[in-house]
This record gives C-alpha cells, structure tokens and sequence, in this order.
C-alpha cells in the first residue's frame, strides 16, 4: 500500500556469499511487508562474483552502484592469506566510502543491558591498505612480512569531523578516541592529532577524550557503560566492532554503514559465516537492522522505525529467536514472524 503513496527507490542489493543469500532474501522479503521501499538491482561480488562472471568486484556491479549510489551487500568471502583482494574494501575505496558507523543496542537483556554504543570506524586508511611485500632471504622467499599501514591528516580530520557531525545530529556526548599512539607514534599519533585538533571545535558540546586500544578493549568488557562512541582507525574499529556485537548477543546483532560523500553501501558486520551457510539458521537481524540504517538515510526514518519496533517484538513478545540468540527459529520462520508483527502493527 505505502508503494503506491511513495516513490521508490532504486538500490542496489548484493547477496554475497555464504550465508549471505539467506539473510538477503529475509531481509527483503521483510522490506515487501514494509511496501518495498526499494526497487532492487540484484547484482553479485565476491565469490559468487567470480561464479557468475568470473570477477570478484564485476563491471556490472560497480556501474549498478555508480548509478544507484545506494546499496544493501550480503558479507563477501575474501580468501585468507592469498588470492584476490577484499571486494568490500575495493567497493569502499572505488565509491570513497571514508566512514563506517557500526551502532550496538541491547534488544534481548544478556551478558550486558542497557548498552547503546556507536562505533565510527576510518575506512579507507590505516593497515587495511594492505600495502605488504616479502623479503626473501637465502632460499626462503618469505622470510620476512612487511605492512605498511597509510593515514593522512586530511583523511584523520574528516573522519573525526564526520563522528562530531554524527554526535551532534544523534545527541550523542562523548567521544572516545581509539588509537596506539604510544607504539605507532606517527600512524595512530597523527589520528589522534587531528582528532584533538577537530575536538577544539566542538568544545562545550561534545566531549572527547581518548584511550589505547589494549586498554579499550578490556573497559568494553569491564564497562562499556562508560563509552558513548568511539572513533577508531581502520583496523582497531574492524576487531572492536566485532566485541561491540559480543556484547549485545553477538554477530547476528550488529549493523553496519559505508557513508561517502555520494554513495552509501550498508552492511551486517558478520562475514560470510561459512560454518552455518546454506544451513536455514543463520540471524537476519544484523542484515535487517542495517536495511534500517538505509531506510533512515533515505528520509525514511518512520518505516526504519517500524521495522525496529517489529523486530524487538518478534524477540521479546513473541520469544522467536535464531539458535545464536538460544532460539530454534530457522533464518525463514524469524523472517516470517518480522512479517507478522508488520502487518499486524
Ligand atoms: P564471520 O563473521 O563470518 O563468522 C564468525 C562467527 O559468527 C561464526 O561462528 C558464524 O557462524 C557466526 N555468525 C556470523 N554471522 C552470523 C549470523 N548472522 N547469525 C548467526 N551466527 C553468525 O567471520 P569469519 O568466519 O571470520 O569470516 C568468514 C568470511 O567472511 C571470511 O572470508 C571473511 O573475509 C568474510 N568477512 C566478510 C565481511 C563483509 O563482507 N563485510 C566482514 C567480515 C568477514
Ligand atoms: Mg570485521
């Protein structure tokens, strides 16, 4: 009904692989309930970019996103130690995707209540340039591993700038910066810099302060109460939002975002998940929240929060839940019971 009062959008929507298809399809199968919001153009990367046509970021797939600006993207398997580069960090360097914001909440009371987090992660810099190289020595030629990790003033500044602008539209208070400035004094000492310099500006209206990575990473688990958000290079802002979704009941919980100037890519955090794949168990939520995060960039904050409310009863009223989440639905019957409270909202 709504799709006949609204325009809809054109998006690019891309399963992945692994257990991405499942929770693609849930999760539009929800958004039809929702009055399809989106007018997909099914496109493929990663594993089953090379399966359809042979190229794991395909030509296709980049002129879809160039002309939708808008995608929703199933985790992409990248092989581990060799083969082809991550088509998820090729997308975010090919459409400057320079912020990845991965907010936490506490939907079923766990290990941790009452957490609601933000994560705002640099994502195009640090080590995840993957700038490496062996030295050969004698007859071994991998004797030696060198990475080189790359961050600009320019790319530091407009990342803290983007996190205050973030705080400020979101009502968020504090700031915590995330870095290793005692060690890697000039890669996460400049982040910091610039972080402190942006911080000026803000003064009196959002709060920063900042803290090392190692120390950070055990407070998350002694009293993540204390954080509102945190600013995190490239690579610490990957490994912490994987314990930010530890403390909300895992990687079946936590969303993601890929903001650029013109173009946003949403996301789950969790990967490919090949131990469940093509199993039927696997938990939309991550997918469907960040369809949420999509709706909300879109204008279509009232349909996000639809979606929001339907799935905190379908875990908490209805007590239907995937096994991560101690449940027995399968991936479809969570889906179905989502579809459910929508229509009858
Ligand atoms: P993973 O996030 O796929 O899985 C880690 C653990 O969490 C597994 O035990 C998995 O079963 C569980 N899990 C993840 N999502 C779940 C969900 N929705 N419901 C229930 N359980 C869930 O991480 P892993 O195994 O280290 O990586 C697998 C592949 O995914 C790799 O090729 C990696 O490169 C890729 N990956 C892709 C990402 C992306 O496309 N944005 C992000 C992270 C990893
Ligand atoms: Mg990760």
């Amino acid at each position: 009904m709504e799709s006949s009062t609204r325009q809809q959008i054109p998006a690019t929507l891309i399963p992945g692989d692994g257990i991405g298809p499942e929770v693609v399809d849930a999760t539009a199968h929800i958004l039809d309930a929702l009055g399809a919001p989106f007018i997909w153009d099914v496109q493929h990367a990663g594993v089953a970019g090379v399966t359809h046509s042979g190229d794991p970021l395909p030509a296709a797939t980049l002129d879809s996103v160039r002309r939708t600006r808008l995608a929703l993207k199933g985790p992409l398997t990248t092989p581990i130690g060799e083969g082809f580069r991550s088509s998820n960090v090729r997308l975010r360097e090919e459409f400057q995707l320079f912020a990845n914001v991965r907010p936490v909440r506490t939907i079923v009371p766990g290990r941790y209540d009452n957490i609601d987090l933000v994560l705002v992660r640099e994502n195009l810099g640090g080590f995840y340039v993957a700038h490496e190289y062996y030295v050969p020595v004698g007859n071994d030629p991998k004797a030696v591993a060198v990475a080189t990790g790359v961050n600009t003033r320019d790319a530091c500044t407009r990342i803290t700038r983007f996190a205050f602008e973030y705080a400020l539209k979101h009502g968020r208070k504090k700031i915590t910066v995330v870095h290793k400035a005692n060690i890697l004094k000039a890669l996460t000492g400049l982040f910091l810099e610039a972080a402190r310099d942006v911080a000026r500006e803000y003064a009196g209206r959002v709060e920063m302060n900042d803290m090392i990575v190692d120390a950070c990473a055990m407070q998350l688990v002694m009293n993540p109460w204390q954080f509102d958000m945190l600013l995190c290079t490239n690579l610490f802002g990957d490994i912490l939002s994987d314990q930010l979704a530890g403390l909300v009941g895992g990687l079946g919980m936590a969303p993601g975002a890929n903001y650029g100037n013109d173009t946003a890519i949403f996301e789950a955090v969790h990967g490919s998940a090949p131990d469940i794949a093509g199993k039927g168990v696997a938990n939309p939520i991550s997918l469907l929240l960040a369809s949420g995060l999509m709706l909300d960039h879109v204008g279509q904050g009232d349909l996000a929060q639809r979606l929001r409310a339907a799935i905190t009863e379908t875990l908490n009223t209805d007590q239907i839940r995937t096994r991560d989440l101690k449940g027995t639905a399968s991936t479809n019957e969570f889906a179905g019971a989502v579809v459910r409270r929508i229509a009858n909202a």
